[in-house]
C-alpha cells in the first residue's frame, strides 16, 4: 500500500565566491565564448580556502527546517547525498546534524554522484512506510571544486559548490502545507560504464590539510562525449517510462527540471521528448553542474522566482557518474 509521501520547505546556500568564465580564462587556456556555447555556464560559486561543503550543507538544512514547519526537535533523520564527502568517516549527515543540534537522529550518506538527491528521495519515501513519525532531513550537497584539476580545461570549467536541502514526511507539519507530494521516483545505473566518470583519491579533507599529496586520479576525470550520450539517452528512456507507468503524458507536465549538468544535454533531452521549451527550467547559467545539489538548488531557484507555484506537477530528471540516473513526479 502506498501512503502520501510530502516534502516540506526548501533551502539553499551557494558559497559568496563567484568565478566567472573569465576569471577561468586566466587559468587554463579557455575563453568564455567556448565555455558559455559549450555547456550554457557564465559563472559558478566556489568554496573558499577555510571553507567546507558542511557549512553549505548546514546552512541549506537549517532554511528548508525554518520553512518547513517544522521544528528542529521534529527531524529524525538525516540523508545526505554527496559525491564530495568532507571526509569518509565521519560522513556529512553526522557533521550536519551535530551542527544543526539534531540529536541523536539516524544519520547516513548516499553516493550516487548527481543524482544521488533523487536516489534519497526514494529512500525517504521508504523509510516513511516503515518508522510511522519519521521526519527526514535531506541533502543534496557538493565541494567539487575541490576535487577538480584546474590545469584541467575539459573539466574544471563544468562545475561548481553548492547544498539544497528538504524535508520529507507522511505527515503534515503542524499549522502549515506541505510544499509538495512525491508521487513517484524510478532510480536506474550502469556500473559497466563506470570509467567515463571517475572521482578517486582519498577525501578532499586530507588534500586541503596538506596531510596527503594526490595522484590526478584523485580529481575528477571524465570522457565528456560519452557522458554526452549516455545522459541523453537515458535521461529521455527514464522520463518516457515514469510518465507510463503513471498513465501521464508530458501535457500533464507543469514544469520539467533537469539536472543542470550542461544546457546542451538540456536541450538534446528536452527536443528530443517535445518539451515546450517555456516548461524547462534551467539555471546552469549561474550556478554550473552542482552534482548532488543541482536539483535542490534548481528547485529552490524556480520556487524562490515563481517558475514552480502550487498546483504545478513537476518532472524532475538526473543523470551522473556511476552511471546513475533517475527521474521524479512531484506535485506542488
Ligand atoms: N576550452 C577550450 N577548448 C576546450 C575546452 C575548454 N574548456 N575543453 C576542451 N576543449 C577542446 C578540446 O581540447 C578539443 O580540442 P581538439 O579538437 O584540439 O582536441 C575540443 O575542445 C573539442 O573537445 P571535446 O571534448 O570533443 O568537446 P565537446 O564538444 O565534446 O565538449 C564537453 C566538451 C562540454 C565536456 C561535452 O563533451 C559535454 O558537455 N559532455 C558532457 C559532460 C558533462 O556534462 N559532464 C558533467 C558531469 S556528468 C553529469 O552531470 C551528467
Amino acid at each position: 500500500m502506498s501512503i502520501a509521501c510530502y516534502l516540506s520547505g526548501i533551502g539553499a546556500s551557494t558559497p559568496a565566491h563567484v568565478l566567472t568564465n573569465q576569471d577561468i580564462e586566466k587559468l587554463v587556456d579557455t575563453t568564455h565564448e567556448w565555455i558559455e556555447s559549450r555547456t550554457g555556464i557564465q559563472s559558478r560559486h566556489v568554496l573558499d580556502e577555510g571553507e567546507q561543503a558542511t557549512d553549505l550543507a548546514a546552512e541549506a538544512a537549517r532554511r528548508a527546517i525554518a520553512a518547513s514547519g517544522w521544528a528542529m526537535e521534529d527531524i529524525t533523520h538525516v540523508l545526505t547525498a554527496t559525491a564530495t564527502p568532507e571526509y569518509l568517516c565521519p560522513n556529512a549527515s553526522c557533521l550536519v546534524a551535530a551542527r544543526l543540534g539534531l540529536g541523536t537522529v539516524a544519520a547516513l550518506d548516499i553516493n550516487a554522484a548527481c543524482s544521488g538527491f533523487l536516489y534519497g528521495i526514494d529512500l525517504a519515501r521508504g523509510l516513511v512506510t516503515t518508522t510511522p513519525g519519521a521526519r527526514i532531513l535531506i541533502i543534496g550537497v557538493e565541494g567539487v571544486s575541490r576535487r577538480l584539476n584546474w590545469k584541467d580545461r575539459g573539466t574544471c570549467v563544468l562545475f561548481g559548490d553548492g547544498a539544497g536541502a528538504t524535508v520529507v514526511s507522511a505527515d503534515i507539519p503542524p499549522g502549515g502545507d506541505p510544499t509538495g507530494s512525491i508521487d513517484d521516483v524510478l532510480c536506474c545505473s550502469d556500473g559497466s560504464q563506470g570509467e567515463a566518470l571517475t572521482v578517486g583519491g582519498g577525501t578532499h579533507r586530507s588534500y586541503i590539510s596538506g596531510v596527503s599529496t594526490v595522484d590526478d586520479d584523485f580529481f575528477v576525470a571524465m570522457s565528456g562525449r560519452e557522458v554526452f550520450k549516455y545522459a541523453v539517452r537515458n535521461m529521455t528512456g527514464i522520463c518516457r517510462t515514469i510518465l507510463d507507468r503513471n498513465g501521464l503524458t508530458l501535457d500533464d507536465v507543469d514544469l520539467f527540471i533537469p539536472h543542470q549538468a550542461n544546457l546542451r544535454i538540456i536541450e538534446a533531452v528536452s527536443d528530443r521528448m517535445g518539451v515546450d521549451p517555456a516548461k524547462v527550467f534551467v539555471n546552469i547559467q549561474t550556478m554550473g553542474n552542482t552534482s548532488a545539489a543541482s536539483i535542490p538548488l534548481a528547485m529552490n531557484d524556480a520556487w524562490a522566482n515563481g517558475a514552480l507555484r502550487p498546483g504545478m506537477r513537476v518532472l524532475f530528471v538526473t543523470f551522473g557518474g556511476g552511471f546513475t540516473w533517475a527521474a521524479s513526479l512531484m506535485r506542488f
